[in-house]
This record gives structure tokens, C-alpha cells and sequence, in this order.
């Protein structure tokens, strides 16, 4: 026999049931995005490779390690994206949109592009809702962000999940935290991990999140970058933490949450459950009011942030939030007979003319076994035409969840009436 050809290491298929799942989670991203102004940007998957590289840091773990870069047509390099944000900036650059509106509210749902080493909750190509609130440089807008993402999780039913917040300040702090931090860390480098060893010059406050266990002692003894915020960031971290208590959000800070991207400043923040073992950010984002000069374009704020949509599937499922059999179909209609499977063939067309939703048999099945064809689909009613039912132009329906059964008149108006009611 033919050998079978495997699904490629870290990557998943969204199988039927499943996807129905994914579905009602991607409406409830839709519907609160719009309720909070939010309007939908689609980017393509790949971009020039330039563009990560400069937009998030050639010295992350993402730029240096994981993307899929390849040439196009032997000379452009590319990337498939592994976020979603350098590639929205870029398209809002290109498409002068900040000139048209000051303050740009987008968000972005698609597959994303990481080399990792897979594990649960951690995909080679995995999916984000992403949002992105552009041109303000005001607190409020770093709570409306957070406010989103939270109100995204609530409706989504989740519980097990909580809010940190951290501030990496301004430029002026960071560079001044950057020294105290070398001076910390360098006496101890034979000691540190390969991978913070090689960070250390080039970006130490990535060491802060290391997860190596030799790292842990240095880690906790380095002085935090909250001691060393400015007059300014200081006032800015209290802003936000003083607007999050009076929309009743709660939160944490974690003072070591310094993210894994180059392009935040001043507020951070993740949500973090304990309910997924290591891989346990369902989401995360910041401020990132360097970015758009980065990328060419002219000085604007922004904050946003992004969820892993596998992960809150993953916790959905945990925490039992999930719907077994969702049904994406009202009716199934069967007929018993040759002559009665076509007038059932008709009067599925017709209802689905009407806006119906209908499954019929084209396996030519007995009545048992369309029965339990219909009983695995979910539908909430069985249509039924046989021999009697056509003789008296009737259709007997069926309420699954009742096993009530009644005759109607055979068409889809009176079909309608029914399932409708
Ligand atoms: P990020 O923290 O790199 O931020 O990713 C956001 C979320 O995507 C993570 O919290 C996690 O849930 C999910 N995620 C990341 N990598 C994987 C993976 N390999 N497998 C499964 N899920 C994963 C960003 O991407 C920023 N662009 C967020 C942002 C938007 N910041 C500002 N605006």
C-alpha cells in the first residue's frame, strides 16, 4: 500500500467539531471588536524579511531563531509572518491611514509562523486575534486595549486567567536600566545560560524572562526595572493602573514581564492562567510608540496586543467552556422511498432557497440508519416523506429533543413555520 502522508510537525488540523468551536470563539472576537470600534485589517501572510527584522528586533528569539524566511524567485527574502503586528504598522504606514484617521482602531485574525519546538500549547503555525489602537500616547488608551482583551475573555466565559501588567518606561529608562543591568549580570556570565550568554551584550533585559534554571539565581537578585523609571514613566505606569481600578479590571504587576518582542516601551502586560503548564501566556501585548519610525514612517504612539487562539481553545476546554455538538444545521430531511426521495431532494432545494439550513441522505440509507445519521449531526428536527405522507401531500416532522411527531402540509412554508417556531 501507498505510504500516508503525516500533517508536518507543529502544525494542527481544525477537524469539524472543532472548528464549529472555533467559530463561535472568532464571533465573539468579531462582535466585541466592533462593540469597542474596532475595524478589521487583513495583511498578507508573507512579508519582506526586512520588515520583522527591523520591526521586532534582530536580536529576539523570534527574528533570530524562528521564521520561516525563504527567497522568492531566487533573490527577495521573505517571511511568513510570526505576528501580526510589524505587518499592520507597515500596511497603515504605506496606506497613509493615520492622516485619514488620528487614532486607527484594527484588529486582525489569522495564522501565524514560528519555528518552535512544539509542544502543547506551542505550534509551528498557530492562529492570533490580534488588536491595535494607533495615535494616542494617553493612558486611556492603553486601558480601552486592555479593556478589549478582557472583555474578549469574559464573554468567552473564562475564569482561570490573570491580568499582570509591568512598565519597561521610556527610552531614557530603559538605556539607564540596560547598564544597571550589564553590571548585574557580567560578573556572573560564565554562570549563565548559553542563551542568556549570548543576550547579554546585545539585549539583557531578555535574560529577566529566562526560562533556564541556572539563570534563576541572578534573575532574582537583579535589581528591578521599575526602581529605575523616570519622573515620567513612573507617572504613566500609575496612570494606567489608576484607570484599570476605576473600570474595575483587576490585575498584577509582575516586575519581571519584559516580553519577548523589541518594540514595547512603557506599559506591558500578559494574561497568564496556571491551567496550561509552561506554556502558559493565552495572550499578550504593550505600547510600542517606536515602531512606526522603525518602519519609515512618521512619529506615532500605539499599544495593542494579541491572543493565541489555540491556547484559549486549550483553557476554553479546560475549563469546560466548550460546546460538545454544535449544530450547523436546522433540519434533516429524509425520504423512505425512490419516488419519496425526490420529493425530500425538492423540498430540502426549497427550504434552503428560504434561508434553511438542511442535510439530506445521498448514501440512499435505510430510515434507521438516516435516523442516526441525523442524530449525529445535531439537527433539532427530522422531516419525514413516505408513502402516506405523499398521499396526503404531508410531511411528518419530528423534534428530536421531544421524539414529538406531526404532519404538516408538504411545503416549505409549513416546513419553515415549524422549525422556526
Ligand atoms: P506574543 O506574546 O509573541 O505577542 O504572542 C501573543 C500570543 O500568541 C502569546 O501570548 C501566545 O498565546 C500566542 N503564541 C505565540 N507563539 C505561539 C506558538 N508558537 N504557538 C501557539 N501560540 C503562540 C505578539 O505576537 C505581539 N504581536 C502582540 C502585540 C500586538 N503587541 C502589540 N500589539
Amino acid at each position: 500500500m501507498t505510504k500516508t502522508i503525516q500533517s508536518v510537525r507543529g502544525t494542527k488540523d481544525i477537524l469539524p467539531v472543532e472548528s464549529a468551536q472555533w467559530r463561535m470563539v472568532e464571533d465573539v472576537f468579531r462582535r466585541v471588536a466592533e462593540a469597542f470600534g474596532f475595524q478589521e485589517i487583513r495583511t498578507p501572510i508573507f512579508e519582506a524579511t526586512e520588515l520583522f527584522a527591523r520591526g521586532i528586533g534582530e536580536t529576539t528569539d523570534v527574528v533570530s531563531k524562528e521564521m520561516y524566511t525563504f527567497l522568492d524567485m531566487g533573490k527577495d527574502s521573505l517571511t511568513l509572518r510570526p505576528e501580526a503586528t510589524a505587518g499592520i504598522i507597515r500596511a497603515v504606514i504605506e496606506h497613509t491611514l493615520v492622516e485619514k484617521n488620528p487614532s486607527p482602531r484594527l484588529w486582525c485574525y489569522g495564522a501565524m509562523f514560528r519555528q518552535e519546538r512544539p509542544q502543547k500549547g506551542r505550534y509551528r503555525q498557530f492562529h492570533q486575534f490580534d488588536a491595535e489602537l494607533l495615535g494616542s500616547a494617553f493612558p486611556e488608551s492603553d486601558v480601552e486595549i486592555i479593556a478589549l482583551a478582557y472583555r474578549i475573555l469574559n464573554e468567552l466565559g473564562l475564569e482561570a486567567f490573570e491580568l499582570q501588567i509591568n512598565s519597561l518606561g521610556n527610552a531614557a529608562s530603559r538605556a539607564a536600566y540596560r547598564e544597571v543591568l550589564l553590571n548585574h549580570f557580567r560578573p556572573h556570565s560564565d554562570n549563565l545560560s548559553h542563551d542568556s550568554q549570548q543576550r547579554l551584550e546585545r539585549n539583557p533585559l531578555r535574560i529577566l524572562d529566562s526560562k533556564h534554571p541556572e539563570d534563576a539565581p541572578f534573575v532574582k537578585t537583579a535589581p528591578l526595572l521599575v526602581e529605575y523609571l523616570d519622573a515620567e514613566s513612573r507617572a504613566y505606569f500609575e496612570s494606567v493602573q489608576t484607570m484599570l481600578g476605576a473600570v474595575g479590571i483587576p490585575f498584577t504587576i509582575n516586575t519581571k514581564l519584559v516580553r519577548g518582542l523589541d518594540y514595547y516601551c512603557h506599559t506591558a502586560f500578559e494574561f497568564v492562567t496556571t491551567r496550561l503548564g509552561s506554556q502558559n501566556a493565552i495572550g499578550g501585548g504593550g505600547r510600542y510608540d517606536g515602531l512606526f519610525e522603525e518602519l519609515g514612517g512618521k512619529p506615532t504612539p500605539g499599544i495593542g496586543f494579541a491572543f493565541g487562539v489555540e491556547r484559549l481553545m486549550l483553557l476554553l476546554e479546560e475549563e469546560r467552556k466548550l460546546p460538545e455538538n454544535i449544530s450547523t444545521s436546522d433540519v434533516y430531511v429524509i425520504g423512505l422511498d425512490d419516488e419519496s426521495r425526490l420529493v425530500a431532494m425538492t423540498l430540502a432545494h426549497n427550504l434552503r432557497a428560504q434561508g434553511a439550513s438542511v442535510v439530506t441522505d445521498v448514501l440512499r440509507r435505510s430510515f434507521k440508519a438516516q435516523m442516526r445519521d441525523a442524530d449525529r449531526t445535531g439537527v433539532r428536527f427530522v422531516a419525514i416523506i413516505g408513502e402516506a405522507e405523499r398521499q396526503n401531500n404531508n410531511v411528518s416532522i419530528k423534534t428530536m429533543a421531544t421524539s414529538e411527531q406531526r404532519e404538516v402540509p408538504l411545503d416549505a412554508a409549513s416546513v419553515l413555520e415549524v422549525i422556526r417556531s
